[in-house]
């Protein structure tokens, strides 16, 4: 990390760039796309120590700074990630997991070597801790790409806590919140459309926005990215066998969506918030 007379030397104020200018920050934001292949080149040292440095640097809750970062490049070891994660190829092939895990083990340390009573037993620790880990996380996925580097997010990291926290040896007040993964992208699917603004965005006063006109226009929008082309959440209910009701030119996020969210799917993470509780972080 450069040390802080470095990053707080003074500085003229940030020119910025006006709208519309050419912006190589924005272009790198609007150019996002998460990256599932991975060439076999490795992430060198240099390079992860700059990703590092723009994780924590990541703005914190408080300044708590209330995660931790575990650096996963033992091959063995992204194998046996992989393996309880979901079985995705890309977090066995990539240059370097990180898994940033929320913790507040730190918090509770200070607070008991005064002698005092901790406090923050409840459900908001909990969400500034996965708050803190996830703005890190992202902060790492804009170092990594700006150097070139293809990355994925991996909220898998979630499917089997008990099993993450062994391989990892994560203590009591810690567990894998998310992870990235980073290297050498070998394939480029482009960038995935987004939900129009207006269903996302109002004004001083929240507003669904309009839902029956947005949402086929988004699915018209998704299919011609091809976005869901040749995959398919499976449907509750289907018998085996049975032909999927939904015809090709209907798939689109809306039905993928909504598979996924009443499908077993929803069922890898049931025990999680019982993990939790285990693990000090207060659902209350
Ligand atoms: C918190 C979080 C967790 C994610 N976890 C996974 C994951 O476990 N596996 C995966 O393939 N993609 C994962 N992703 C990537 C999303 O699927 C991806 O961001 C989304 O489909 C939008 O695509 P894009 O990033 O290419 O725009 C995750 C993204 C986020 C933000």
């Amino acid at each position: 990390m450069p040390n802080d007379d470095d990053l707080n030397r003074p500085r003229p104020r940030f020119p910025g760039f006006a709208p519309g200018d050419p912006n190589p920050v924005l272009d790198l934001l609007m150019a996002h796309r998460s990256v599932r292949a991975f060439t076999d080149e490795p992430l060198p040292e240099a390079a992860l120590d700059q990703v590092l440095n723009a994780a924590q640097r990541a703005p914190t809750s408080s300044n708590m700074q209330s995660y931790s970062i575990v650096v996963v490049d033992d091959r063995d070891l992204l194998k046996q990630v992989r393996a309880i994660c979901g079985d995705q190829p890309f977090v066995s092939q990539c240059a370097v997991l990180l898994v940033f895990c929320s913790d507040i083990s730190r918090l509770v340390h200070i607070c008991e070597q005064r002698g005092y009573r901790f406090r923050a037993d409840q459900v908001n620790t909990l969400l500034v801790a996965h708050g803190d880990a996830n703005l890190a996380c992202l902060n790492a996925a804009v170092a990594a790409q700006s150097m070139g580097y293809g990355t994925c997010m991996l909220g898998n990291v979630r499917n089997n806590p008990p099993e993450m926290s062994d391989l990892l040896g994560l203590p009591k007040y810690v567990y894998a919140s998310v992870g990235l993964a980073i290297g050498v992208a070998d394939e480029d699917k482009g960038t995935k459309p987004r939900l129009p603004r207006s269903v996302m965005v109002s004004r001083n006063r929240y507003d669904p926005g309009p839902l029956d006109t947005a949402l086929p226009a988004y699915d018209r929008a998704v299919r011609a990215a091809g976005v869901y082309d040749g995959r398919r959440e499976p449907l509750n209910g289907l018998a085996p066998g049975q032909e999927d009701p939904v015809a090709v030119e209907d798939y689109g996020w809306c039905e993928h969506t909504a598979r996924r969210l009443t499908g077993a799917v929803q069922d890898r993470r049931r025990d999680l918030g019982a993990f939790l509780d285990g693990k000090g972080f207060s659902r209350t």
